[in-house]
């Protein structure tokens, strides 16, 4: 693909190929995932895997801006999401507004994303109407962890009505697609039945009309915990702490630098 997909390309692949995407915070990261996923989420859970916070409520507009930034340098062919972060649209569709536009200036998102379902409809509508695309999350919505108390599974039997109501809500009011955070298999599989927007699954279903994962709990670069959707694609967290346990070694046995990694008095001779 030479360029990147609109929210609407990402709409119409409902029902169809899965969406792949993941979430990324760097350019590097970016530029390794760009030409695999459809998508790249700038996701607030940065919070908790690159700053050590304890859950995403204390993530920044500032941080996702900085963070937004770099992400956008690394992508050409992925469209870019930019979560809202706890605090910044929760208030009023109008504050909703000023800091999604703030966001898409400055990273030139092409989308935002943000937590919530009845109770955000409204705000969604007042931001699809006036040129912000949304991507809406429902389910296990880590920034109401307060209120939700924890992270349990959510929509479990009775609760499954509310939660397809959530989802509804939110396509009805403009989203271009909703993502289903850690639902049962068989709620998440009637909400892709029943909503028309595709529904991008983190603990759902197989049987969502996408995927996506924290990039550090599938790459093994997050290793507090694990959650039971993760799977760990590779452990780079393990390579990384043996490769600097090696240097550390080296150095102290002064094995580093080595005789390739260091100059001579005279520069050499240019070759012609
Ligand atoms: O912040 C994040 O990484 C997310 C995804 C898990 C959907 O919101
Ligand atoms: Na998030």
């Amino acid at each position: 693909r030479k360029q990147a997909p609109l929210p609407d390309d990402i709409r119409a692949m409902k029902g169809g190929t899965p969406i792949v995407s993941l979430t990324a915070y760097t350019t590097p990261m970016a530029e390794w995932m760009d030409a695999h996923c459809d998508f790249v989420l700038v996701g607030d859970s940065l919070g908790m895997v690159l700053h050590g916070l304890p859950s995403t409520l204390g993530v920044t507009m500032d941080m996702m801006i900085m963070h937004g930034k770099a992400v956008r340098r690394g992508l050409k062919s992925a469209m870019m999401v930019v979560d809202m972060p706890f605090g910044s649209y929760e208030e009023s569709p109008e504050q909703a507004f000023r800091n999604a536009a703030r966001l898409m200036a400055e990273t030139e998102a092409g989308a935002v994303k943000l937590e919530g379902g009845v109770a955000m409809a409204e705000t969604i509508r007042f931001l699809t109407s006036r040129g912000v695309p949304v991507m809406a999350h429902v389910g296990l919505t880590p920034q109401s962890i307060n209120t939700l108390g924890g992270y349990k599974v959510q929509g479990r039997g009775a609760a499954g009505d509310a939660l397809m109501a959530d989802a509804k809500a939110v396509a009805d009011a403009g989203a271009f697609a909703v993502v289903l955070e850690k639902v049962p298999e068989k709620l998440a599989n009637e909400v892709t039945a029943e909503v028309h927007i595709p529904t991008i699954g983190i603990g759902a279903s197989a049987g969502c009309d996408g995927q996506i994962l924290v990039v550090d709990d599938m790459l093994g670069l997050f290793t507090k915990f694990k959650a039971k959707f993760v799977k760990r694609y590779a452990e780079l967290g393990h390579g990384a702490e043996e490769a600097i346990a090696e240097y550390a070694k080296d150095v102290r046995a002064r094995a580093f630098p080595g005789p390739e990694h260091v100059f001579a008095d005279q520069a050499p001779a240019k070759k012609s």
